[in-house]
């Protein structure tokens, strides 16, 4: 639809500037600006006129009107009419393209894709630089449930971020520096006799607990702590070693859990990273007489971005060690000197924002004017539902108790079911309960708290990640089944290897004389969906929620379920339209897989 999208925008700016709206003072709409009708028989795009109703001093349906017969007129001008009409509809001026030129532009640009095959894909690095900080879990510690909303959600903005032309830095934050990680020093040493020959999380963790359980006893141990991390910060090789130890064991786990989830990261820059970049920050602090002292600690006082006072940012405590803030204000100016950014973002839970306004806070104070440029995207807690979750201790939930929960329920849905032949249930439920979490996290608003209901993310027939999933496995048997007739070419029949490898499609060229065969409501449907793709690739980027790519993704399942009632793709008597429905099939499946590997959910083969 980018095509059209860019005509329609083309057709209402110089609308605008006939209706004289500039000099009024009102901005020129820009391509976000267009909204996509919910029922497509009211038009293919549609442009809302509500901001304008009060510097027009008219209600929003009277604007429209005016609007859209100016539209009307810049219409009447073109040239090439492949834009049929423009009409107000309520309070929307909606544009309406030509249902068979529509269909033959929108399949042939998703068949050939974009150079490589792939639709809605931009040139790579062709706009800004951006940096993405997102999962970020601390050393030592199981990675939680929570730590998956921020790396589910920083992964599908970054692989579509690249797609759309974005040049991405993802960097994962790892929690590994801090006070604690001089209790942990503290704690291996004295009781890590009793590590076993390869440790992992949960050792680590069993001897943090010794360490609390012995410090009750003994308050000593808490000094002896906070002077190793003393030590630490200045370089003690001893205790580096200890440390260092840690980091290997918890990164060796959360490899696996990252593989698993299939993401990636430009870089994994801890807090240990910038170390021996606090001196000199508070050094230069001091210089612009930035700091007070505070009760023996460094504080820096704050505003907000409104002018409004918030509570200052502590940079060192009294005891001379520094802190989570400190070494984020490092972080975000060491980041700035090596990239230049144009955004960056941080995708971490909102019980942090005021430690990102405080961030922030101190770098607007240093005269730091990207600031402007980072944002933190804040997102809400896990909750469960049903007996089992909840009856873990301490209400810890790891991501490997969901994940297993999930493939435990998922198994169970399997096994009622008739499933294709060679499948074996065992090996599906993974990717399904993978598909299952990972959807479940993503459709939904991050900023809200999630539920996790087991039952209800693992239906088969629900807006879930399984349903998508089996989508996919149909086109997948449509073309298989008409890979095997030999009146079907070749290009058509299933891709053999990974479904999920979209990355070399072949380029299809339909001609427009078989897709104009393509003529029931649910084809026109289906087709005008998936041309939407781009549309809500970009919008998932400037909202930075993937869950608009999820509700796309689901409409166009339910589309695809409307052809695959009414429409019998396969008819031996007529290789013509059962070529040009299996086109459509393919492109079908194309979107899907583009789209579900940019949420992240791994496609099985058949299910
Ligand atoms: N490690 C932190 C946690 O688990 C998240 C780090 C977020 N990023 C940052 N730059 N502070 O809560």
């Amino acid at each position: 639809m980018e095509r059209y999208a860019k005509r329609a925008l083309d057709v209402l700016q110089k609308a605008f500037a006939a209706a004289g709206y500039p000099a009024a003072g009102l901005a020129l709409p820009q391509a976000l600006d267009l909204e996509l009708p919910p029922d497509p028989a009211m038009g293919d795009l549609g442009f809302p006129c509500f901001r304008l109703s009060k510097p027009l001093k008219k209600a929003p349906p009277a604007v429209a009107q005016e609007l859209a017969a100016h539209c009307q007129q810049q219409l009447a001008g073109l040239p090439e009419q492949t834009m049929l009409k423009a009409a107000a509809v309520g309070p929307y001026v909606n544009f309406t393209v030509d249902a068979q030129v529509l269909l033959s532009d929108l399949l042939g640009d998703i068949l050939a894709g974009g150079g490589d095959g792939r639709y809605g894909k931009v040139p790579e690095k062709t706009r800004g630089r951006w940096v993405m900080e997102f999962s970020s879990p601390n050393i030592a510690k199981p990675f939680m449930a929570g730590h998956l909303r921020s790396t589910a959600l920083g992964a599908a903005l970054a692989r579509v971020g690249a797609y759309r032309g974005f040049d991405v830095i993802s960097i994962n934050h790892l929690g590994d520096w801090g006070t604690q990680y001089g209790k942990l020093a503290v704690a291996v040493k004295r009781f890590g006799k009793d590590l076993p020959a390869d440790p992992g999380i949960k050792d680590l963790v069993a001897v943090y607990v010794k360490f609390h359980e012995e410090a009750e006893k003994d308050p000593a141990l808490e000094d002896e702590a906070r002077e190793a991390f003393a030590r630490l910060e200045r370089g003690d090789s001893e205790l580096m070693e200890l440390w260092k130890k840690c980091v290997v064991i918890s990164m060796k786990e959360f490899s696996r859990t990252y593989q698993r989830l299939g993401v990636e990261f430009t870089h994994v820059w801890g807090e240990s990273y910038y170390r021996d970049q606090l001196e000199p920050l508070l050094a230069e602090l001091r210089k612009l007489g930035l700091i007070e002292e505070s009760e023996g600690a460094l504080v820096v006082r704050l505003t907000d971005a409104q002018g409004k006072e918030i509570p200052p940012a502590i940079l060192q405590k009294k005891d001379g060690a520094t802190i989570y803030a400190t070494r984020d204000v490092a972080a975000a100016r060491y980041r700035w000197e090596k990239f230049r950014f144009d955004r960056m973002s941080y995708i971490v839970g909102q019980e942090q924002k005021l430690h990102f306004q405080q961030v922030f806070g101190v770098l607007r104070r240093m005269n730091a004017e990207w600031v402007s440029r980072c944002e933190h995207i804040p997102y809400g807690l896990y909750r469960f539902k049903g007996a089992k979750m909840s009856t873990r201790k301490g209400n810890v939930v790891t991501l490997e108790d969901v994940l297993e929960t999930a493939r435990e329920a998922v198994l169970e849905r399997l096994r009622a079911r008739t499933l294709d032949a060679g499948v074996d249930a065992d090996q599906v439920a993974e990717t399904v309960a993978l598909g299952a979490v990972v959807f479940n996290d993503l459709s939904n608003d991050p900023a809200r708290d999630l539920d996790f209901d087991v039952e209800r993310v693992t239906d088969f027939e629900g807006e879930t990640g399984p349903y998508l999933q089996y989508a996919h496995t149909r086109c997948l048997s449509i073309l298989r089944k008409a890979g095997g007739l030999d009146t079907f070419k070749q290009d058509l029949a299933a891709p053999a290897g990974d479904p999920a490898d979209v990355s070399r499609l072949g380029r299809l060229a339909p001609e427009p004389e078989l897709i104009s065969r393509l003529r029931t409501p649910e084809e026109l449907l289906l087709v005008k969906r998936l041309g939407q793709f781009p549309h809500h690739l970009e919008r998932t980027l400037s909202f930075a929620k993937a869950s608009q790519l999820c509700h796309f993704l689901i409409d166009v399942t339910q589309a695809f379920g409307g052809f695959y009632r009414e429409c019998r793709v396969i008819q031996e008597d007529q290789p013509e339209l059962t070529r040009a429905r299996l086109l459509l099939v393919e492109a079908t499946r194309r979107v899907l897989a583009q789209g579900l590997r940019f949420v992240g959910i791994p496609l099985p083969e058949r299910m």
